[in-house]
Formats: structure tokens, C-alpha cells, sequence
């Protein structure tokens, strides 16, 4: 009796908990590039990660001096590949088992990896037959590992031929014929789909037809109504394009990360603020915080992760260098709360 009112009460405790600090953080990450020469070490980075209360990260590639900072963090992360890895992790099983026991193993038990993505923006591409082969290949070396972590793919709005308004959402057959099996084996293994968003790009070429409070996630009313759905900002109109597109692939309700979004604060093109970047990314978080997902997959909180946490000044020269929440030196850009 005792016992059964105190688990209650502990399971009562815990939810109150998760729901007071656990749904802020649970939702919400930074993209750790690394593409740059004047990054402070990782156990820096990561107690500037922990002192912001930003609890998931995606990493690019295996960099073995994160994955050996990371145990014991409690950040949850997504891993990437190298793209040129992927002919080899599908086509060898013994590459594949070698990249588990390099990348993988020795952390997994001390690292909560969320997923493994096989490939950054390679559909289409001369790669795109690659993807597919790469996650079977690397599901089985996980599965003979004894690591349940799913595997993946990110794509980007590319793949996309229409997207306005939202339920006009269509895969480019080029892009199909590769995202589709994709899409087909995620759904089956019931693993998510990473897929980056930018609404700075289209409002950057398309000032005079995009509203910039559209763009930036402050507007305070509906600005695109498509049928019984109403948009207040680009980000949910291009994640439910992309939902869209997918079931006319035939794949309904696959789960969607938004692996990167983000907006630059310099760089020379006129929509490169500061206080543009505080708006977009801070909205955003307030956003995503309720879990109020997107107008087609309303209350179902949507894992977004910002590009990026660190300005990288090895990327091209331009706005490319300025999507960052902090300079290296770990200064912040602008305030930020997560
Ligand atoms: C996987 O788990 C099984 C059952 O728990 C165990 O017998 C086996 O040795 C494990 N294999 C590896 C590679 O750890
Ligand atoms: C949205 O934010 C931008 C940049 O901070 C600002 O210029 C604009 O007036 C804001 N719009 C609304 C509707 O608050
Ligand atoms: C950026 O511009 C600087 C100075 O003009 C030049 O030295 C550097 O090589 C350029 N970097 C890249 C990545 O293009």
C-alpha cells in the first residue's frame, strides 16, 4: 500500500518535472559544426551547452575528440557520416562493422545517440543511390553490435518542386525516386527523417512576395491560409510542405526532425541581422517550447535544431560564416534563452 502511493506519487513527481524543465529542452538543439580553426576544445563546448540548459546536439561527422568529451554530458545526439563513407558502409560489412566499433560502441553506452544520419544533402545527387544501401548496411553492423540506434538520412528543401502553399507539397521526381524507398524503410523501422529548413533563403531572394515577419516567426497573425489551415510562419509551412509531399509519396505520418534552421546575424547580405537572427532563432524556441507543432500535425512537438552554435570562419565567405549563437570565444551574438 505504502509502496503503490509512493510510486505514485514518484511518477507524479516526474511528470510534473519533465513537464516544468523537460519539454524546453526536449525539443531543442544546436548543430556543433566544426568548420572553423579558433573552436574552444569540446569539454568547453559542452559545459557552455550545459550552462544554457541546450540539452541535444547533431554532429556532422565523427569527430572522435566530441565523442570522447561527450560521456557522462547527458547531451542526446545525432551523428552523422562523411559523405564519401557511404559507398563503403553499404558495400562492406566490414567497413560498416569497423565504423560501429570506432564511432559507436565505445560510447553508446555512456552517449543516448537519437541517430545516426547517413549523408547530408545528397538528394539528388550523384550519392543519392548510396543512402539507402548505407542505412541497411549500417542498421545491420548496429543490430550485430547489439545497439538499438536508429539510422538515417538528412535531406533539404531541394528535394522539394512545390511547397506553396503548403498542401501543394510535391517531391521532385528526381528526388522521389530516391526519397521515397528512403522514406518507405524509415517508416517500416519506425526511425525519424532529418530534413533542413531555412526560411532565410527564400525570404532573401523573394522580398517582395515573402512578409518578413513571416520569416521571422513574429508575426501575430495568420499570413497564409491553405484551406482549413493557417499559417503564421514559413518554418511550419515548409516542414507541413514537406509531410505533404511525402504522403503523395505514399508515406503518411513518417517522423520529421528539422535538423537545421537558422538565420545569419552579418555577412553583407541586407537581411543578415542581428536582431533579425535574435528574432528568428528566439521565436522559434518560444515556439517549439509549447509544442504546438505545425498546423497539419497540430501538439506534436517537432525537434528542431539550430544552425549553428558557432560562428565558422573556414566556411565560404559571407553569411555562410555567421549562423552562430556565439563567437568562438563563447561570447553570445546575441542574448539567447533556451
Ligand atoms: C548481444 O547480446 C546477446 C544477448 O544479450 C549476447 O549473447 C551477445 O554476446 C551480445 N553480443 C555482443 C556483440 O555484445
Ligand atoms: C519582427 O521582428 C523584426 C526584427 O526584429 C522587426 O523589424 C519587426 O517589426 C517585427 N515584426 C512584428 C510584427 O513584430
Ligand atoms: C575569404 O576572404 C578572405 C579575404 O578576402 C580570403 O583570404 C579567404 O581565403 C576567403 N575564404 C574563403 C573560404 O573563401
Amino acid at each position: 500500500m505504502h509502496r503503490s502511493i509512493f510510486s505514485v506519487i514518484t511518477a507524479l513527481l516526474v511528470l510534473m518535472y519533465n513537464t516544468f524543465t523537460g519539454s524546453a529542452q526536449g525539443t531543442i538543439g544546436v548543430n556543433y559544426g566544426k568548420i572553423a580553426d579558433n573552436l574552444p576544445p569540446p569539454d568547453k563546448v559542452i559545459a557552455l551547452l550545459k550552462s544554457k540548459n541546450i540539452a541535444r546536439i547533431r554532429i556532422f561527422e565523427p569527430y572522435p575528440d566530441v565523442l570522447q568529451a561527450l560521456p557522462g554530458s547527458g547531451l542526446q545526439v545525432i551523428l552523422g557520416s562523411l559523405n564519401s563513407d557511404l559507398p563503403q558502409i553499404g558495400g562492406d560489412p566490414a567497413f560498416a562493422a569497423k565504423w560501429v566499433q570506432t564511432n559507436v560502441f565505445p560510447f553508446a553506452s555512456n552517449v543516448p545517440f537519437r541517430c545516426i544520419s547517413l549523408g547530408n544533402e545528397l538528394i539528388p545527387s550523384e550519392l543519392a543511390q548510396t543512402i539507402l544501401p548505407a542505412m541497411q548496411g549500417l542498421q545491420r553492423a548496429l543490430i550485430a553490435a547489439n545497439l538499438s540506434i536508429p539510422v538515417t538520412t538528412t535531406v533539404h528543401q531541394a528535394v522539394l518542386s512545390a511547397s506553396y502553399p503548403p498542401s501543394a507539397g510535391t517531391l521532385s521526381p528526381g528526388a522521389a525516386n530516391f526519397l521515397v524507398p528512403i522514406a518507405q524503410f524509415l517508416k517500416a523501422n519506425n526511425y525519424p527523417l532529418l530534413f533542413n529548413a531555412y526560411t532565410y533563403f527564400p525570404y532573401r531572394d523573394n522580398q517582395k512576395d515573402i512578409r518578413i515577419d513571416y520569416a521571422l516567426n513574429n508575426a501575430t497573425e495568420v499570413v497564409v491560409r491553405d484551406g482549413n489551415l493557417g499559417y503564421t510562419n514559413l518554418l511550419d509551412a515548409s516542414v507541413d510542405a514537406f509531410y505533404y509531399a511525402l504522403e503523395k509519396g505514399g508515406v503518411s505520418n513518417l517522423e520529421v526532425i528539422v535538423s537545421e534552421t537558422g538565420w545569419p546575424s552579418a555577412g553583407g547580405d541586407a537581411p543578415a541581422t542581428i536582431n533579425n537572427a535574435q528574432t528568428y532563432n528566439q521565436n522559434m524556441i518560444n515556439r517549439m517550447k509549447n509544442n504546438v507543432g505545425t498546423p497539419k500535425s497540430p501538439g506534436k512537438g517537432l525537434e528542431t535544431y539550430i544552425f549553428a552554435l558557432f560562428d565558422e570562419n573556414l566556411k565560404a565567405n559571407g553569411t555562410e560564416q555567421h549562423f552562430g549563437l556565439f563567437y568562438p570565444t563563447m561570447e553570445p551574438v546575441y542574448p539567447i534563452q533556451f
